[in-house]
């Protein structure tokens, strides 16, 4: 059974929503839960707004994925390049909504977790140069349909550790057969070369007992420097060969 582990690319399949969805994110989870539970009456009655709920995040995820992939495809045939490399979703699985619902000291109740959380719909972004991260991300936020409640810029202002990426948490309308809802996804983007810092960031950080923790996170904040100005030069590169076509 296909179950949906962190961060992959998003194939076809997986565009299928409803009955997939509930037997992966949602019920062998729940299952789990439900046999050593002292009450499965209770929890019983509530997986199914739980499955319900997840089934919109993953509707929402699927139309900004789509917002995106148009205008992917509107610059590669107006400009003849495309605007990210990758892109790639995914939906929080339930252990870690109910790990960041504890957390958070909030009763793990379907309403609450729409109102606590704005991560359970993710979309990843990889961009080639910055300028692309900028454009796409306007181009995104100037839909007509997109309401824009936060935006975190982690390029203008690195996260202490050198972490970069430009994050912003949307709320896009899905229409179901009898109402017009407006859910929250959360869209990262980031360079290729933001990317790989993240990638072993991520990786690194779950090592245990680690020498020298003070030593380690200096050198990684040293390679996300050295990473950034790179990104910087690319771009800087790619400037003076789209001035060059220009002068032509
Ligand atoms: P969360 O509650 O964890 O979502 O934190 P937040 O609400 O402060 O969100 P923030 O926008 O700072 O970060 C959210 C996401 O960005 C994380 O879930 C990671 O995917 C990514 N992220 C943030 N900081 C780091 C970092 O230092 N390293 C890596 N590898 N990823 C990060
Ligand atoms: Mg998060």
């Amino acid at each position: 059974m296909r179950q949906m582990k962190g961060w992959m690319k998003m194939k076809d399949e997986d565009k299928k929503i409803s009955v997939e969805m509930s037997n992966t994110d949602g019920q062998e989870n729940l299952t789990g839960h439900f046999l050593e539970s002292e009450n499965p009456e209770k929890l019983l009655e509530g997986a199914q707004p739980f499955m319900e709920l997840m089934s919109r995040y993953r509707c929402a995820m699927m139309e900004v994925e789509t917002k995106l992939r148009v205008l992917d495809e509107e610059f590669s045939l107006a400009y003849d390049r495309n605007p990210f490399e990758t892109i790639k979703s995914r939906l929080k699985r339930p252990v870690s909504i109910i790990e960041k619902m504890k957390r958070k000291g909030c009763p793990l109740t379907v309403e609450e977790i729409e109102k606590q959380l704005n991560d359970i719909a993710g979309i990843r972004v990889i961009c080639s140069f910055l300028d692309d991260i900028y454009t796409l991300a306007d181009m995104l936020v100037g839909q007509d349909d997109i309401r824009l409640l936060e935006k975190k810029d982690y390029i203008i202002a690195p996260k202490p550790n050198g972490y970069r990426s430009l994050h912003l948490i949307l709320e896009v309308p899905i229409f179901l057969s009898h109402s017009k809802q407006y859910m929250k996804v959360e869209v990262q983007f980031r360079t290729i070369a933001m990317d790989f810092w993240a990638s072993l960031d991520h990786k690194l950080k779950y090592k245990k007992d680690v020498q020298e923790p003070e030593r380690i996170a200096e050198q990684l904040r040293e390679c996300a420097d050295i990473i950034s100005s790179m990104d910087e030069r690319m771009q800087q590169i790619r400037d003076q060969i789209e001035k060059g076509k220009r002068e032509d």
